[in-house]
């Protein structure tokens, strides 16, 4: 195909450079964004005189025709073209003629890449949002059931305190939000256009940069045309805000995979989000956690790829900035593969609260419990530490655990206590007495639920 760029050069370029230069294979997928924005710049050329309205009009007649083919699959996009752009600037060229040759007037590849892109994740954010959402709701309604779950909560994987399931979980909620709230931020300085910065120091035709912005939903413009088509920031952003929401999927598969262990046996992931094994027959292997823990590092490494690539570049447009695409494209599309499937694993998961009680009984996670229950009885919190510790050393020799250590070994410690350590000690109590702002009991539950369903409803 005779090159759209033949100019001063020649055009005639060796065949593996024309291979090395392409970027159809990934920039394909931004057809759709590329027609509307190559519709809006036609509409405003027409309007602002810059080109005769029949002819704005015949353009965007046959954009819309170019869509719903590619749409259609009857018209393929041609691997052997160098872009998207020049792609769909050909068709349409093929077509209408001069008609066609007058759509890039007042326009740059430059300007309409970074456009198509800033439109194209646009949609990205929005989509991962509503998988955000789901996944959160999902955990919330996980919360509700099982408010009142009995596990250990962990410091340094050592049984610490005992917790309910249903706050473990919100606790993932409440990084999902954060998570909705970077990406909304993100989407804002994402959605500024930069179309009419042209190659790099705007043009002289009298565009009306506006309208055409308003037309594509952008909230605003580029304020400055050499850094509008060399800013990539929105995509580090993106990226970076798809690198938390990768940690904490890996954090939540990580305790996936350590709960469906044998040696915890805290839930049991449904088979249809397991594998087994080709040699033991025995295994129901986490394999979705572990490839969304493992999916991580590939959204990491395309944030520190792109950084590098932005480190040191000249202003303006370098053809570096076309590494850009495959780093945010294979990002946004791990995420979207994760989230796809933690939601309907965790929602298909059995939770074994018999397994998870057996746990919280073992570890004398109650013994904050007795130390506090001591200083309620006017014992310093040092002292009343140290008898705690006492005790627990207590149980521990005699093979017992606080529940049923008998009163006079309690008392033998110290005369504060009385029979109604029992009821100081019970993991129910321990839990249910967690009523400061954001602690564990029930009502402390039930309040989080509907903080995190009123964000998400609000988002
Ligand atoms: N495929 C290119 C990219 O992704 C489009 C912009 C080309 N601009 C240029 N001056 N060669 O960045």
């Amino acid at each position: 195909m005779a090159k759209l760029w033949a100019g001063r050069a020649s055009g005639e370029t060796a065949r593996a450079a024309d291979d090395f230069n392409s970027s159809i294979r990934f920039d394909s997928r931004m057809f759709r964004e590329d027609i509307r924005g190559s519709m809006a710049h036609a509409m405003m050329l027409g309007a602002q005189g810059i080109i005769p309205r029949t002819e704005a009009d015949a353009i965007i007649a046959e954009l819309e025709t170019i869509l719903g083919e590619l749409e259609a699959g009857t018209l393929r996009v041609d691997p052997e073209a160098e872009d998207i752009h020049m792609f769909v600037e050909q068709v349409l060229t093929e077509r209408l003629g001069d008609a066609g040759r007058r759509l890039h007037t007042a326009r740059s590849r430059n300007d309409q890449v970074a456009l198509d892109l800033r439109m194209y994740l646009r949609g990205e954010c929005d989509a991962i949002s509503a998988l955000l959402r789901e996944l959160t709701e999902t955990l919330c309604t996980l919360a509700e059931e099982h408010k009142s779950v009995i596990l250990p909560g962990y410091t340094h994987l050592q049984r610490a305190q005992p917790i309910t399931f249903g706050h473990h979980l919100l606790a993932y909620a409440m990084m999902l939000l954060r998570d909705l709230d970077r990406l909304a931020d993100c989407r804002k300085r994402i959605n500024v256009s930069p179309i009419g910065c042209c190659a790099l120091a705007g043009t002289s035709f009298p565009i009306d940069r506006r309208m055409e912005a308003e037309a594509l939903g952008f909230a605003g413009v580029a304020r400055n045309s050499l850094d509008g088509v060399s800013d990539r920031d929105f995509c580090v952003e993106l990226l970076a805000d798809l690198s938390l929401v990768m940690a904490h999927l890996s954090r939540l598969s990580e305790e996936l995979i350590l709960w469906s262990s044998w040696e915890f046996r805290f839930v049991e992931l449904p088979e249809a989000y397991t594998t087994g094994s080709s040699i033991m027959p025995q295994k129901k292997n986490p394999d979705m956690a572990e490839l969304c823990r493992g999916k991580t590092g590939r959204v990491y490494g395309d944030l520190i790829g792109l950084l590098t690539v932005l480190k040191g570049l000249p202003l303006a447009y370098n053809k570096d900035l076309q590494e850009d695409k495959e780093a945010v494209f294979d990002a946004c599309d791990t995420v979207r593969a994760c989230l796809g499937i933690m939601t309907p694993m965790l929602g298909g998961m059995k939770v074994r609260a018999d397994k998870m009680l057996q746990a919280a009984q073992e570890g004398f996670i109650n013994a904050t419990d007795l130390a506090d229950y001591l200083v309620e009885k006017g014992l310093p919190f040092r002292s009343a530490y140290k008898v705690s510790g006492a005790l627990v050393a207590e149980c521990a020799r005699r093979g017992c655990v606080l529940e049923t250590l008998p009163l006079e070994a309690y008392q033998a410690a110290s005369e504060l206590i009385g029979a109604d350590v029992y009821e100081a000690v019970s993991l129910a109590n321990c839990v249910a007495r967690r009523t400061s702002l954001g602690g564990t009991g029930a009502g402390s539950v039930e309040a989080q639920i509907a903080y995190v369903r009123e964000k998400i409803s609000n988002k």
